[in-house]
């Protein structure tokens, strides 16, 4: 699990250029699944075939980066976010584009770090001059944090654990799904979750599952002068009540725990104030899919290096491969 994670968050995907990420995990996934395949956003789906009803889990393979929007003459360049970047988390950090050109990031001028705001930011790819940058970089590039992974022992450190640690704990998941399964699984990992749950919304109308289910990281409430939140890292995987973006169906959400219970795996019950998941853009496919999600803690979400506990994870690959082998009733009925 540490060497899985450990690739998937060190290649890049910003939004809208998941490729390098998607084809890893078309590798690491196809020979758990029936079939793979992708659709016109870049989505991949990996189906384990089987009756109805069909149940959808999602991970998000996309990650927070910045897009060039001006060079200047003297070879720097202006950016802007792609997703939910703070600028103060950017300063004297490195980018990492595409092609493996890396620059800096540092501020203008300011009087008091207040001021800080994309405006005051600039990248410097070390281009002597602007025809220089220009011959590397153009208009719309996009660069993604620059972090190796680190093995603190119990927890992992990287960036884009937003939502590599997810799409890991999926794959993980299918690797130990039981040859037979009660009903069809469809594995998403979905691009450009990080602008607003964009392919989870497309993939989410053309599957029609039964249920659907995200799995991504959720913020804690357990570090120096946190805001209130009663999820913590080592406690176990969340099982999500509600964020910005989805109140997640009861009844998914009781048989997410009840699961939880029956398998004596850890779980905490998380009510995230800021922020959504991909459950936000399924639950409200074609005539409503109950959903739910779960979500791995994490500490300093979108920050360069976001922190996981290595037991939630294990614990969350368990509930996943639980959830997706028991029998769940078809929508018709009650559930
Ligand atoms: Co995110
Ligand atoms: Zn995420």
């Amino acid at each position: 699990m540490e060497a899985l994670i450990k690739e998937l968050v060190e290649i890049d995907g910003p939004s809208g250029e998941e490729a390098a990420v998607r084809e890893l995990i078309r590798e690491r996934i196809e020979q758990s699944v029936d079939r793979t395949f992708t659709d016109n956003l870049g989505n991949l789906f990996a189906l384990r075939e089987g009756p109805a009803p069909l149940l959808l889990f999602s991970a998000h393979m996309d990650e927070i980066g910045v897009i060039v929007t001006h060079i200047d003459d003297h070879g720097f360049l202006r950016i802007a976010p792609v997703g939910g970047v703070r600028p103060h988390l950017l300063l004297g950090q490195r980018l990492r584009f595409k092609d493996g050109l890396l620059g800096t990031v540092y501020h203008e001028k300011i009087k008091d770090l207040k001021e800080l705001d994309w405006s005051k930011l600039y990248l410097d790819i070390g281009a002597a001059d602007g025809e220089t940058a220009r011959k590397h970089l153009r208009i719309g590039d996009m660069a993604c944090l620059h972090q190796p992974f680190v093995n603190l022992g119990r927890r992992y450190l990287a960036k884009a654990m937003d939502d590599r640690s997810g799409c890991a704990v999926l794959i993980e998941a299918a690797r130990r799904l039981p040859r037979s399964l009660p009903q069809g699984v469809c594995f998403l990992f979905s691009v450009q979750e990080e602008v607003g749950l964009r392919g989870a919304t497309t993939a989410a109308y053309r599957l029609e599952p039964a249920y659907g289910f995200a799995v991504d990281v959720t913020s804690v409430g357990d570090t120096p002068e946190a805001p209130l939140m009663a999820v913590a890292l080592g406690k176990g995987p969340a099982i999500k009540v509600k964020d910005r973006s989805v109140i997640c169906h009861p009844r998914v959400r009781d048989l997410m725990i009840a699961t939880a219970e029956q398998e004596k795996i850890p779980y905490q019950l998380e009510v995230l104030e800021l922020g959504g998941t991909d459950a936000g853009a399924i639950h409200l496919s074609r005539g409503g899919v109950p959903s739910g999600a779960l979500s791995i803690p994490c500490r300093y979400v979108h920050a360069p290096s976001e922190m996981i506990d290595a037991g939630d994870l294990r614990h969350a690959v368990t509930l996943i491969e639980k959830l997706a082998s028991r029998a769940w009733p078809l929508p018709e009925k009650e559930i």
